[in-house]
């Protein structure tokens, strides 16, 4: 399974089907709630997404299953990057001010994003979503979140600070719905 997604997606970094571009809006707008400077962007492809926490003072641990991805991070200032399969990955605990999961179904990291985050930490994802306007052809039925999973997934032990839909271009132009939520851990 992981294997296919390496080979994947390390064709389309090779080949330039998916372009280097900017962090995602929420990303920009929320990042700095943030009360402290340590990052984790799972599933950070290129690193738009940890170029700009960088550039922006935080230290980013940047994570991904592509090695071609990876080694354009290496050596850049504040972002330690690193090839790692994240089925099954487990996260440190208290460890991150700021966790971002842009376009990564990382479901199974729900349970695990309150304990890695440090007290009032800020946790910010966006995905495609369940919606009649997205394709399931295209993007496959599975790699949705459902109609309400993010907001109930953070409905105890958070507080949401943000939440939208928006629809958002893939790397074809085409255009799907996406969500987005911003929440705080909070302390017990
Ligand atoms: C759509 S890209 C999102 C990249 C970035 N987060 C963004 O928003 O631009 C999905 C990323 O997930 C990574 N990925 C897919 N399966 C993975 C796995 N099992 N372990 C680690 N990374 C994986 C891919 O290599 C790819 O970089």
């Amino acid at each position: 399974m992981s294997k296919k997604a390496k080979d994947r997606w390390n064709k389309m970094y090779k080949d330039g089907t998916i372009p280097k571009g900017e962090a995602i809006d929420v990303v920009e707008q929320y990042a700095h709630l943030a009360q402290g400077k340590q990052a984790l962007d799972i599933a950070c492809g290129w690193g738009n997404n940890a170029r700009y926490l960088a550039q922006s003072g935080f230290y980013v641990e940047a994570l991904d299953i592509s090695p071609i991805a990876i080694e354009s991070l290496q050596n850049m200032k504040n972002i330690e990057a690193k090839e790692v399969d994240l089925d099954g990955y487990i996260l440190k605990e208290n460890s991150y001010d700021l966790i971002v999961m842009t376009y990564f179904l990382g479901r199974d990291f729900f349970t695990q994003f309150h304990k890695a985050l440090k007290p009032n930490g800020i946790l910010i994802v966006e995905h495609w979503v369940e919606h009649s306007a997205n394709s399931k052809e295209f993007l496959g039925a599975r790699n949705m979140f459902d109609k309400g999973e993010l907001l109930s997934a953070f409905d105890e032990g958070f507080n949401l600070l943000f939440s939208s839909q928006q629809t958002r271009k893939l790397y074809d132009n085409r255009e799907m719905m996406s969500e987005s939520i911003v929440v705080q851990k909070i302390n017990v």
